[in-house]
């Protein structure tokens, strides 16, 4: 069979034309997936499958420190001079009494949110910082630093920064479960017990410290070891016969951090208003999991 070479060289081109004209389509596709998924965060909107406060809480610096040559913090503590166990034995009834009575003091722990004036005298809230500084770390390098705030005016610039944010998580930023889900403990985006507790602590994680050479020292796990401490520090709240909010104001670590004029390595994680609770406190009524439920005995 002939055949006609115009019409062949026509085919051809048509061809070509299709080929490169599905390949530019299939590339301009892809182009406008990446610039969709490039765009700037939109901060105060929740993401499906984000949650904003997991994605905050990174224990990252927020600044990068400059890093010194690795050293080996375990051989820093072997050098130290090495000192007998200050422990007393306890025996096996007394331990059950000590143990029995400890849970029954800490049971009755809840989170408050309504407070009284009243003052606490300011050693009780020093001993309560002394036993968060009791707590254990990595490599014993106390990443925490607790920020005790009395002055009036602070308290208030605390609460109008905490307020201002809760206002966008309640309204924008957070997801409508996790309000339906705040609500039900009976909080909104009013905080006025910033401003009514005799003090606030705000506890701040340090990602790094400052070695006497200027360089960086490694904390490691600091997240961890400061939120350790923190609840040993909730422990010590309870147990002196005060309340507390154990509260994360999303949003605002930056600008307490910078309030408090703490520096770039610290990463503020807690708000704690430390007081008396109201005359007129009521809790939600919670019920706890039974021991079966969290303890697993292998
Ligand atoms: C990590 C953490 C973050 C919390 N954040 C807040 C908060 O931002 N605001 C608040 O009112 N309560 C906050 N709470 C308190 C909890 O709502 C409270 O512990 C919980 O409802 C159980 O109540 P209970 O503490 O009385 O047992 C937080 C508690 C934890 C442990």
């Amino acid at each position: 069979m002939e055949i006609d070479n115009g019409l062949a060289l026509r085919i051809g081109l048509s061809l070509l034309a299709a080929v490169i004209a599905y390949i530019l389509l299939v590339k301009s596709k892809n182009k406008s997936g990446e610039r969709a998924s490039n765009e700037p965060a939109v901060t105060v909107t929740a993401r499906p499958g984000k949650d904003p406060a997991e994605e905050e809480f990174s224990d990252e610096p927020d600044e990068p420190v400059e890093d010194s040559d690795d050293e080996d913090p375990g051989a820093a503590l072997e050098q130290l001079p090495r000192i007998k166990l200050d422990h007393e034995p306890v025996d096996g009834e007394e331990m059950c009494r000590r143990s029995q009575h400890f849970y029954d003091v800490m049971k009755k722990r809840r989170t408050v949110r309504t407070f009284s004036k009243r003052p606490v005298p300011r050693e009780v809230v020093e001993n309560i910082v002394r036993v968060g500084g009791t707590a254990p770390s990595g490599a014993h390098t106390e990443p925490w630093t607790y920020v005790v705030v009395s002055d009036p005016e602070i308290k208030a610039q605390i609460r109008d920064i905490v307020e201002r944010e809760e206002e966008v998580n309640y309204d924008r930023r957070m997801g409508t479960t996790w309000v339906k889900d705040v609500t039900l403990l009976g909080t909104d985006h009013s905080k006025p017990y910033l401003d009514e507790a005799p003090y606030l602590i705000v506890a701040f994680e340090q990602t790094s410290g400052v070695r006497p050479d200027g360089k960086k020292k490694h904390h490691y796990y600091s997240r961890l070891s400061a939120s350790i401490s923190a609840g040993m520090l909730l422990a010590a709240v309870h147990y002196a016969g005060l309340v507390t909010v154990t509260s994360t104001p999303l949003n605002c670590y930056a600008a307490l951090r910078d309030l408090l004029e703490r520096p770039a390595t610290e990463k503020a994680f807690l708000l704690l208003p430390i007081g008396y609770p109201s005359e007129d406190t009521t809790v939600p009524d919670l019920v706890r999991k039974p021991l079966e439920d969290i303890m697993v005995m292998t």
